[in-house]
């Protein structure tokens, strides 16, 4: 879909529709009251009569209003103006936009960007409508033969601000809402993948495609063999039992000049997760596909800041591996060393992603990182913690977790700050190698996250888990693109040209 924004009058637009508000109870909106008066009190009889009462996410339709240039004027119920906050706005537009696509116009002017959301301005309400409108017409159905094709011909939203002065950060506003939007559709894409398809190679495939998109990208990447030169004996240990080979990934993308340090982004893309030998009950078993939901946001992330050539460096490490039972597989049991030289007890072979993961952080010290933030579908803890929210996020640098938070709030791709304290590190004590790869029941989630905070000594580090938010289960099974939003605008944020917020 096509989107852009303009400042104007309601009753003078020419579109097939007009998309206006209307509060609680039988308020008219501002702008709705400018179509009011042209129309000769049209919209306010309307009211007086019942047809709408203005609770959130009402629609009404109307055709031929008086003296309005448009076919169609669509009031929106916005619930009580005092009320109206982020998460209804969001709901209004994915309702607005569903709506204008059931009912065939082809192009509409859109004043419910003009609409008062608390704490929020003009380019966030732009950004977070074209975010909507976008991932509400996502659908995976590459895979069915029959495909049904959604009645869509919605294909133009023209946004209007209330002043001129605001239209060049609303085409801001729609440049990072449709970059964010697309990196969210392919991470989805990925993550949706089923794993006989979506294995550690094609991970590798799908990052190298991007990298080949832009001139300032490029793709290597690390094979079994060379993770054997270099002592990855971790990540190698939980790919043993599979017969997909592990590949660590990497995209880099170079918008700075090469000295200055770059970010790095490691994503946990355990394309299955079985458990290995510690082998996971039945039920469900095939959500395990979105083990390497950390990737995809990882891949999409960098599709995003390669979409907007923000002058940054960034390098995407994707930790590509499959955790099967198998005759080869490692065991409970086995003490591994890894490539940082710390030898590991495996108490549980389904407490792999701290495994893959502590390989490739050591791995990325050799980018010299200015940060490294790693994205993972880590523990089931997450879920029990903060449910399907909020991700959870551990740092061991205060400045590095404020702004991932602050990158959250302003994305509502929403995060919540778990403690780190030395206090949980015992944990993970063994008595037969330097740390166990569990620490048993009590705070799980913090206890992945002391693992992985031992590898990660060299460089300003931060954790994501992103077991409860990287995919919905039930009747709307499927991945949700989440964090893209929040990674995009951490690195937004880094950039001198991030000057919006
Ligand atoms: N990938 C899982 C975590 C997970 C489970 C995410 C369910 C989302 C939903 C991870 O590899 C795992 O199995 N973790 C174990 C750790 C335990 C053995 C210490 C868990 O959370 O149960
Ligand atoms: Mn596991
Ligand atoms: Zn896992």
């Amino acid at each position: 879909m096509e989107f852009s924004v303009k400042s104007g009058s309601p009753e003078k637009q020419r579109s097939a529709c007009v998309v206006v508000g209307v509060y609680e109870p039988r308020r008219l909106s501002g702008v709705a009251e400018q179509l009011d008066k042209v129309s000769g009190g049209y919209l306010s009889n309307l009211l007086r009569r019942g047809d709408l009462e203005g609770k959130s996410g009402q629609m009404l339709l109307l055709h031929n209003v008086p003296n309005v240039f448009s076919e169609r004027v669509l009031l929106v119920g916005c619930g009580k103006e005092r009320e109206l906050d982020e998460r209804q706005y969001k709901q209004i537009i994915e309702k607005t936009i569903h709506t204008l696509n059931e009912t065939g116009s082809m192009e509409a002017v859109c004043f419910l960007s003009e609409l008062h959301v608390k704490g929020r301005d003009t380019y966030w309400k732009v950004r977070q409508a074209v975010e909507a409108a976008q991932s509400g017409l996502y659908t995976f159905n590459q895979l069915k033969t029959r495909k049904e094709e959604p009645r869509r011909p919605l294909r133009k939203l023209v946004f209007n601000v209330p002043t001129r002065r605001e239209l060049p950060l609303s085409e801001k506003a729609i440049a990072h809402g449709l970059a964010v939007a697309k990196g969210m559709s392919i991470c989805r894409d990925v993550a949706n993948m089923p794993p006989n398809i979506c294995t550690p190679r094609y991970l590798a495939e799908r990052s190298k495609e991007l990298a080949s998109n832009y001139d300032n990208m490029s793709f290597t990447a690390v094979t079994e063999q060379e993770m054997a030169e270099l002592g990855m004996n971790a990540y190698l240990a939980v790919g043993r039992g599979s017969e997909n080979e592990s590949v660590l990934s990497l995209i880099h993308y170079q918008g700075a000049a090469k000295e200055h340090a770059p970010i790095v982004l490691v994503g946990k893309g355990l394309t299955f997760d079985a458990g290995g030998i510690s082998i996971k009950p039945a039920a469900n078993m095939d959500e395990m596909k979105y083990d390497m939901g950390g990737a995809a946001a990882v891949l999409g992330t960098m599709q995003a800041i390669a979409e907007l050539q923000l002058p940054i460096n960034v390098i995407g490490a994707i930790a590509g591996c499959e955790n099967m039972p198998d005759g080869r597989a490692y065991r409970p049991g086995d003490v591994l060393t890894t490539m940082s030289g710390q030898t590991v007890e495996v108490l549980n072979t389904d407490a792999e992603g701290r495994l893959v993961l502590c390989d490739t952080l050591t791995y990325v010290e050799r980018f010299e990182p200015e940060a490294v933030v790693d994205i993972a579908t880590l523990t089931g803890a997450c879920i029990i913690a903060l449910g399907h929210h909020a991700s959870g996020l551990m740092s061991s640098h205060n400045p590095l977790a404020h702004e991932l938070l602050s990158a959250s709030e302003q994305s509502g791709d929403r995060a919540w700050r778990l403690p780190l304290w030395d206090e949980y590190q015992e944990a993970l004590d063994s008595p037969f190698a330097d740390m166990a790869n569990l620490g048993g029941r009590d705070a799980g989630t913090i206890t992945a996250a002391c693992f992985l905070s031992r590898f990660t000594k060299k460089y300003h580090w931060a954790h994501l888990d992103i077991a409860g938010t990287a995919w919905r289960s039930g009747a709307k099974k499927g991945a949700t693109g989440r964090p893209v939003a929040l990674l995009t605008q951490f690195i937004i944020n880094r950039t001198a040209s991030g000057e919006q917020d």
